[in-house]
C-alpha cells in the first residue's frame, strides 16, 4: 500500500511539473522500486505523455537520431542491400531499439489482412491467417467483426515478433479502377471511418502499433510516386480527410503513414498542410507520421512539414533521416533540436500509449484453428448477394448435378496483390500465375470452393471444369442442373485495372448461360466490375477476396447456412462514362512523368456523384439482397441539443433468420451540399423470423455540415432537411422532414 501511495504522490508531483521540467528522482521517489528510480518513465501510473517526456529527457542526440530512421526489413539483392541483423527476415521494416533505455526495436509488418511476407528469396513465406480483403470487411457493415478480425491479425503479428502493423488502409474509392481498392474501406467516409477504425482498435488491443494509411488522396496507383492530387480543401475535409478523422477517433492509430503522391503541390510526406495543420494542429494528433516506403524526398523540408520517421530505407534515394543528413540539418539549424525532440516524443508516445513499450513482443504459437473461425465469419458477412432472380439461391442441400466452373475454384480462393499479400496455411495452391515480381505473384488461399460445395452436394453430384475452353464448359453446363461459375479479377498494388473481367471470362459466362439457365456467378474481385452478361444469369454473388477460409464462406452463403448479409461499400457503375474521370489519368504518361489528377467532384465521391449527376448505377452503394425479407418503418427524426437523432424499426417478415442493414441518409431540402444526400448512420441487425428491432442513431454533426475553410469550422445551416430510411443509396423506403438550427463546430480539436 505504501508503495502505491508513493506512486500516486509522485505522479501528482509530476502532473504539476511535467510541462516545465522533469524533477530528478526525489528522496520520496527513492522508495520507489529501483527500476522506476533509474528509469522513472517505467512508472505505469504515469500518462504516456509524462512517460514520453521523462524518457526523451534521458536520450542523447545520437539516440534521438536512431529512432527516426527505419530500414526495409528484407534484402534487395539488386541494390546490394541487406537489412540489419535484428530485422525479421521477409518483413517490411525495422528500427533499432535503445537497450540502455528499455526502448524496444520497432519490427514492422504489413498489413491490413494479416501478417504478410515480403517477396525475397531468403525468407520462407510465413504462413498466416488472412482476413478477407478490407473492402469485404467493409461490406459486412459490422464494426464488431472488423474489430475482432483486427484483434486476430494483431495477435498473429505479435506472435510473429512484430510490434508495428502497417494496416488501416482507408483511401476512399474515388477511382473504381484503383488496384488497391481491395485494401480499403469503400467510398463513404462514415462507413470507411467506422469499419477501418474498428479494425485498428482490434489490432492495437494486442499492445502493438497500427498505422492508418495512406495520408492522403492516394486514390490511384498509376503514377502514385509522381501524381499531384488536386482537390479543394472543403471537398477533401468532407470526404477523404473525414474518413481519416472518424477512423482516428474510433481506432486511435498510434501512427499515420503519409502517402507517395503530392497533395495540392507538395509531396504528402512534405505537406505542412496535411501533417502539421490538419493532423497535428486541427486534430490534435499525438502519434507519429511515418513515411511510405520510398516517399521521402528531403531532410529539413520533410521534417519541418511534420514527417517524424523515414520508413523502409533502401526505397528512398537517400538516408534523408539518417544520422549524417539529419545531423547536418541539426547542425546548420535547418531542423531545430525541438523538432527532433518532437519526432521522438511522438514515437515514444505511440510505444507507451499502445503498451508496446511495456509488453515486448515474443515469438509465440498461433491458434490457427481459432483464427480460421474469425476470418471465415468476416468473409461470410462480407459476401454480397447482388442478384437472385427466381430465388435460385440459397441452394437446396438436395441440389444435384452441379457444374462448378472456372476461377481455380478446385484449388482455392483469390487474394489481392502487393505488399499486403498474406501467404495462407498450405501455401499457394496455384503457383506461377501473374507477374512473378511485385505486386505478383497471384496468390490463392488453399480453401477450395469446389470441396466445400462437394461436401454438401456429395462428390458424385459435382463436376468441375476449369473454364479455359468455353465450349467444353458449356457442354458440361448443358448436362447439369445447376452451374456455379467463378469469375475472378486479380488486382494489386502499383497497378490500376480495367473494369472488364479478364481472360475471356465474359465470353465464358455468356457461353455457359446459353447452355443452362440456372447459373450462379460468384465474383472474386477487388472492387466493381462491369457485367455485360448480367441479364443472362439469374444470380450473382460478390465474394471479393474472401481470405483463408473463403471457400467455406462462399459455400455457407450459397447454401443459405447463413444469410447473405453483405452490402456494397462501393458503387458498381454501368459504364466508365458515368465516372468523374472516364479516362484514367496518367495512362498516357511516361514512367515518372509528373501529372495532375484534379478531383473536381470534391466530396461527391461514389453514390454522391451518381446522385448529383443523375446516373443510375449497375448496383448502388449499400445494395445487397437477403434470403429473408425485412420491413422497414417507423422512421422518426428529431433535432436535439446533441444533434440529430434518428430512429426506425426493422422487422424480419420472412421465414429465415437474417441480417438487415438499415441505412439512414440525410440531405438538405434545398441544395447546398456536394450532393443530395450523405450516409448519416447504419446498423447491422440480426433478426429471427418475426423479430423486430429498433435502429437508433445520433448523427455526427460533421455529416450535417459543410466545411468552412476560412472559419476552420463545420457549419450546419439552419433550415429544412430530409431524413431517409433506405436499403441502399437508390432504394429509399421512407423519408421524413426535420428542421435544424444553425450551429458551428470548430475543426480544431478542443476549440468551440
Ligand atoms: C508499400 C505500400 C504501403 C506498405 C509499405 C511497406 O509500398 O504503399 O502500404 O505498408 O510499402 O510494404
Amino acid at each position: 500500500m505504501q508503495t502505491r501511495k508513493m506512486r500516486l504522490l509522485l505522479s501528482c508531483l509530476l502532473l504539476t511539473t511535467a510541462a516545465m521540467t522533469v524533477p530528478a528522482a526525489t528522496s520520496s521517489a527513492a522508495t520507489m522500486n529501483s527500476q522506476t528510480n533509474a528509469q522513472p518513465w517505467g512508472d505505469r501510473q504515469l500518462s504516456p505523455d509524462q512517460r514520453a517526456e521523462l524518457l526523451l529527457r534521458a536520450m542523447t542526440v545520437e539516440e534521438k537520431k536512431l529512432l527516426v530512421f527505419g530500414y526495409f526489413g528484407s534484402p534487395m539483392k539488386d541494390k546490394g542491400y541487406f537489412p540489419p541483423e535484428e530485422a525479421r527476415m521477409g518483413s517490411a521494416g525495422y528500427v533499432p531499439g535503445i537497450a540502455r533505455l528499455g526502448i524496444p526495436p520497432q519490427w514492422l509488418t504489413d498489413a491490413g489482412v494479416g501478417v504478410a511476407t515480403q517477396r525475397d528469396s531468403l525468407a520462407p513465406y510465413r504462413e498466416r491467417t488472412s482476413l478477407p480483403a478490407g473492402i469485404a470487411t467493409a461490406a459486412t457493415w459490422n464494426p464488431a467483426l472488423a474489430e475482432k478480425g483486427g484483434a486476430m491479425i494483431g495477435k498473429e503479428a505479435r506472435a510473429s515478433g512484430f510490434n508495428v502493423m502497417l494496416a488501416g488502409g482507408i483511401n476512399l474509392v474515388r477511382e473504381p479502377r484503383n488496384g488497391r481498392n481491395f485494401e480499403y474501406g469503400g467510398e463513404d467516409p462514415l462507413l470507411a471511418g467506422i469499419m477501418v477504425g474498428a479494425q485498428i482498435k482490434g489490432i492495437q488491443s494486442n499492445n502493438i502499433i497500427s498505422t492508418i494509411k495512406h495520408f492522403a488522396l492516394n486514390a490511384q496507383e498509376t503514377g502514385r510516386f509522381v501524381l499531384n492530387a488536386k482537390i479543394d480543401e472543403a471537398g477533401a475535409r468532407m470526404s477523404d480527410l473525414l474518413a481519416f478523422e472518424i477512423a482516428m477517433e474510433k481506432g486511435e492509430p498510434a501512427s499515420v503513414m503519409c502517402a507517395y503522391n503530392r497533395y495540392n503541390g507538395p509531396y504528402a510526406c512534405e505537406s505542412d498542410f496535411l501533417l502539421n495543420r490538419v493532423l497535428k494542429q486541427d486534430w490534435g494528433y499525438k502519434g507519429y507520421v511515418m513515411s511510405d516506403w520510398g516517399a521521402v524526398h528531403s531532410t529539413a523540408p520533410a521534417a519541418n512539414a511534420g514527417l517524424d520517421q523515414q520508413s523502409g530505407y533502401i526505397f528512398d534515394k537517400k538516408q534523408f533521416f539518417g544520422a549524417e543528413l539529419l545531423g547536418a540539418a541539426l547542425k546548420d539549424g535547418s531542423i531545430p533540436m525541438e523538432r527532433l525532440d518532437d519526432m521522438n516524443r511522438r514515437i515514444l508516445h505511440a510505444l507507451f500509449a499502445t503498451g508496446a513499450m511495456d509488453n515486448p513482443v515474443e515469438i509465440a504459437p498461433i491458434d490457427m484453428g481459432a483464427h480460421a473461425i474469425i476470418t471465415q465469419a468476416d468473409a461470410e458477412e462480407g459476401i454480397v448477394l447482388l442478384k437472385n432472380e427466381g430465388n435460385l439461391l440459397p441452394l437446396a442441400a438436395s441440389a444435384k448435378r452441379i457444374a462448378v466452373i472456372g476461377g481455380y475454384a478446385d484449388k482455392g480462393v483469390l487474394s489481392g496483390g502487393g505488399s499486403s499479400t498474406v501467404f495462407g496455411p498450405g501455401g499457394n495452391p496455384v503457383p506461377g500465375l501473374g507477374p512473378q515480381h511485385f505486386p505478383g505473384p497471384v496468390v490463392f488461399h488453399a480453401s477450395a470452393p469446389l470441396n466445400a460445395i462437394a461436401k454438401r452436394a456429395g462428390k458424385d453430384q459435382v463436376r468441375f471444369d476449369p473454364g479455359t475452353d468455353p465450349a467444353a464448359a458449356a457442354a458440361l453446363a448443358a448436362e447439369s442442373d445447376l452451374v456455379i461459375l467463378f469469375a475472378n479479377q486479380w488486382t494489386g498494388e502499383a497497378m490500376d485495372f480495367s473494369l472488364t473481367l479478364p481472360d475471356g471470362q465474359e465470353g465464358l459466362i455468356q457461353a455457359v448461360a446459353k447452355a443452362n439457365k440456372n447459373v450462379v456467378v460468384v465474383l472474386q474481385t477487388g472492387g466493381p466490375v462491369l457485367m455485360p452478361w448480367l441479364d443472362q444469369v439469374p444470380a450473382v454473388l460478390e465474394a471479393w477476396y474472401p481470405g483463408t477460409r473463403g471457400g467455406e464462406a462462399i459455400a455457407r452463403v450459397l447454401y443459405g447456412e447463413i444469410d447473405a448479409s453483405g452490402r456494397l461499400p462501393v458503387t458498381f457503375p454501368q459504364s466508365l462514362d458515368q465516372l468523374p474521370r472516364p479516362v484514367l489519368d496518367g495512362t498516357d504518361k511516361k514512367q515518372d512523368e509528373p501529372f495532375d489528377v484534379t478531383y473536381q467532384e470534391g466530396a461527391a465521391v461514389g453514390y454522391k456523384w451518381f446522385d448529383r449527376e443523375g446516373h443510375k448505377p449497375l448496383f448502388p452503394f449499400g445494395h445487397g439482397l437477403s434470403y429473408t425479407t425485412f420491413e422497414y418503418g417507423d422512421l422518426k427524426a428529431s433535432a436535439t441539443p446533441d444533434g440529430l437523432r434518428i430512429s426506425a424499426r426493422v422487422t424480419n417478415t420472412g421465414s429465415r433468420h437474417g441480417q438487415a442493414v438499415p441505412q439512414l441518409y440525410v440531405g438538405p431540402a434545398a441544395s447546398g451540399w456536394e450532393a443530395p444526400k450523405r450516409l448519416a448512420g447504419f446498423q447491422k441487425l440480426a433478426l429471427a423470423p418475426g423479430e423486430s428491432k429498433q435502429v437508433e442513431v445520433t448523427v455526427d454533426p460533421r455529416l450535417l455540415a459543410t466545411y468552412d475553410v476560412a472559419g476552420r469550422a463545420w457549419n450546419i445551416a439552419a433550415g429544412d432537411y430530409q431524413v431517409h430510411l433506405a436499403r441502399s443509396a437508390t432504394d429509399i423506403v421512407s423519408s421524413v422532414p426535420v428542421t435544424l438550427a444553425a450551429s458551428r463546430l470548430s475543426a480544431v480539436k478542443g476549440q468551440q
